[in-house]
This record gives C-alpha cells, sequence and structure tokens, in this order.
C-alpha cells in the first residue's frame, strides 16, 4: 500500500507530567545540609536561583518510572494509547542503566512493542533536541505518532556536600506525544553545540572494569555557565524566529530551561519579552535538566494559561555546551 506524502507539520496533540512524591522546600534542605556541615540558607537560594523548592526521588523511583507517568497522562490528553505510538525518544543524563536505554524500558512500562526507541543525550538542551529529532522523523515520513519524554533523577549524581550545585537541582518528568499533522505545529526549531565548553558542567566519571572510575557527581562552573547560558539563549531566540520570520512580538509565551530564574529574567529582557509571558516552574521544580522544559509546558497547559493557537518558544541550554529552540504554534 502507498503511504502516502509525508506529512507536512508535526503538533503537539497532549501534555503530561510527573514529579516524584517526596517535596523539600529549601528549608528542609539547609537543615538536611546542616546536619552535615554544609552551611547554606533559603535566602541565598531564593535570592541567587529563584529556587524555593525541589521534588527528589525514592531510591526505589527510577528514570523510567517518572518518564512512563508522564507520559500516561500526556497519551491521555492526547487521546491516545500506547499502541498508536510508532517512535519513543527519551531525553536524559540520568538513565535507569547503561544500556538499554530508557526509552526501550518505558516501551515495556507500558506494555507495547514494536515502535523504534532509544535516548537522546544532550543533559538540560535534551527534549529540545528530543522534540527536534521527532519533528524531523514524522516530517520525513519516518513516524507518524511519537512520544517525546524528558526525565531525570538529578538527585543521584548531586554531590550533597558542594553547596553550590546540591541546592539547584531537582527530580521529574515531562512529555509529549506528537502527531503528523496537515496544520502547524512545530514551525522552526534550531539547535547548537560547542564542545569546547565540556568541562564546565560534567559528571566526569564512567563505569569500567566493574567499577566507577573518576568523579561519579555533578561538577559545575556556575558563573562560566550563567554567561554562556544568557548570551546563546538570546541568539538561539533571534535564529529560530528568524527561520520562521516571525519576531520576538509574535511569542506568546516563552519557556526557557528553567535554571536560574535570573537567567530566565535576563533573557526575557534581552528579548524584550515580558515576564507575564514567561513561564517560570524553577521556584517550584528546581533545574530538572531535561525534563524542565516539558514540566514547564505542562504545567502552563494544564493551568490554562496555555491554550490552542498560542505561539510558544522552548529554549534548551546546558552541559556539551548545547542549546537549542523550538517555535510551535501550540
Ligand atoms: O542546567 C544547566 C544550566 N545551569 C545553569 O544555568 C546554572 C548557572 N549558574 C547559576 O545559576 C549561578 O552561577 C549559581 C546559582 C550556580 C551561583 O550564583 P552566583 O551568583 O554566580 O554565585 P557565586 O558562584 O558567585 O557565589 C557567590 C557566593 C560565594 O561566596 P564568596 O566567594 O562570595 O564568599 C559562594 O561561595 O555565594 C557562595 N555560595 C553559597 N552560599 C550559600 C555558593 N553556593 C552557596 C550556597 N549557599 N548554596
Amino acid at each position: 500500500m502507498n503511504p502516502g506524502p509525508a506529512p507536512r507539520h508535526s503538533r503537539i496533540t497532549g501534555t503530561g507530567s510527573h514529579l516524584p512524591a517526596l517535596r523539600l522546600s529549601n528549608q528542609q534542605l539547609v537543615e538536611r545540609l546542616a546536619a552535615d556541615g554544609i552551611e547554606t540558607s533559603d535566602d541565598w537560594i531564593v535570592e541567587r536561583t529563584g529556587i524555593r523548592a525541589r521534588h527528589f526521588a525514592d531510591p526505589a523511583e527510577h528514570c523510567s518510572d517518572l518518564a512512563t507517568a508522564a507520559a500516561r497522562k500526556a497519551l491521555e490528553a492526547a487521546g491516545c494509547t500506547a499502541a498508536d505510538l510508532d517512535l519513543i525518544i527519551v531525553a536524559t543524563s540520568t538513565p535507569d542503566m547503561v544500556f538499554p536505554s530508557t526509552a526501550c524500558i518505558v516501551q515495556r512500562k507500558l506494555g507495547v512493542h514494536g515502535a523504534a526507541a532509544f535516548d537522546v543525550q544532550a543533559v538540560c538542551s535534551g527534549f529540545v533536541y528530543a522534540l527536534t529529532l521527532a519533528d524531523a522523523m514524522i516530517r520525513s515520513g519516518g513516524a507518524r505518532c511519537a512520544l517525546v519524554i524528558g526525565s531525570e533523577v538529578f538527585s543521584r549524581i548531586l554531590d550533597f556536600k558542594d553547596r553550590t550545585t546540591c541546592v539547584l537541582f531537582g527530580d521529574g518528568a515531562g512529555a509529549v506525544v506528537l502527531q503528523a499533522s496537515d496544520t502547524p505545529g512545530i514551525v522552526a526549531t534550531d539547535l547548537h553545540a560547542d564542545g569546547r565548553h565540556v568541562d564546565i558542567l560534567c559528571t566526569p566519571g564512567t563505569v569500567s572494569g566493574g567499577a566507577v572510575t573518576g568523579d561519579p557527581l555533578l561538577r559545575m562552573d556556575g558563573q562560566a555557565v550563567f554567561k554562556l547560558a544568557v548570551g546563546v539563549l538570546e541568539d538561539v531566540a533571534r535564529s529560530t524566529l528568524a527561520k520562521a520570520g516571525r519576531s520576538a512580538d509574535d511569542i506568546d509565551w516563552l519557556i526557557p530551561h528553567q535554571a536560574n530564574i535570573r537567567i530566565l529574567q535576563a533573557t526575557a529582557k534581552r528579548l524584550k519579552i515580558p515576564m507575564e509571558k514567561v513561564v517560570v516552574t524553577v521556584d517550584a521544580h528546581g533545574n530538572t535538566s531535561a525534563a524542565s522544559v516539558p514540566l514547564a509546558l505542562d504545567t502552563a497547559v494544564r493551568s490554562g494559561r496555555i491554550a490552542r493557537g498560542d505561539t510558544v518558544m522552548l529554549q534548551g541550554v546546558g552541559g556539551g555546551f548545547t542549546w537549542g529552540a523550538v517555535l510551535l504554534d501550540f
């Protein structure tokens, strides 16, 4: 049978997210850290980052569990079942295993088989990378119904003796169903990386000979990351808008990677987008790496802020150094 011409567009038909049950306010985290002699404060965390709370997964709860819970909600919102999927992509830096991919584990937990399934590793830009790939596969005729997930258990790789990083991150997952469509949809995408900056945000250890070799915990030069992030988020917003022939005024909702309220504010200011149009969840979730953008998207959709037809820009930035943006008509 002739499958017909490839669809012209891909469109998000459902969103979902999931947070682990354990929520730690800054004060609760401060008290836990103080017990180990690590000094920090709610005031410092709020003033420097805008973070007020984060969720941490239970030791028995894995990246694939959070991902599967978010996926089920996205499928329900899209009016699909897992059997409709022909592509599953999970963006994560904290997979369940070295291999197989978390996407294959999610597929098993969803009780289906046959669809292509693989992980994308682009750290905090991972979801934007994964969504771009799914869009390209759908528009080239390689898939019609994709599940795209960002899921992380960053609590597993945090050094709770390093106050410059352990107060920043949280666990969670967000997902979308992306389907072939005759109407847009995703309007433009733009991805970049600069491997010269591998060292400023990394978890340098690995598994070798049956043991962890090197440092298995997250390390970050916060100031270097901050400076690069603000610059590339402005650049990639402009380059993506240019590809679409649109301007910053056309954006109804800006969803940058939720790392630090000051990065969000600086990006919005440079693009002359009022903060009322910026989705902010970093206060409630902390930095959930690849999960942050789909978590923020789902939060804004379910609260009724983002409505069908709104123009939304999603932005990722993080380790690699990687960055990218997706412009879409929701
Ligand atoms: O997800 C990927 C993207 N990641 C990011 O975008 C993170 C980007 N970076 C940042 O968000 C910020 O650089 C941080 C939040 C990590 C740090 O904020 P900062 O304003 O750049 O602070 P700083 O590193 O300049 O540190 C200021 C002071 C230092 O003390 P001194 O040297 O001035 O005495 C730090 O030792 O704050 C101290 N400090 C803390 N104090 C209390 C650092 N961490 C803490 C802490 N509690 N948790």
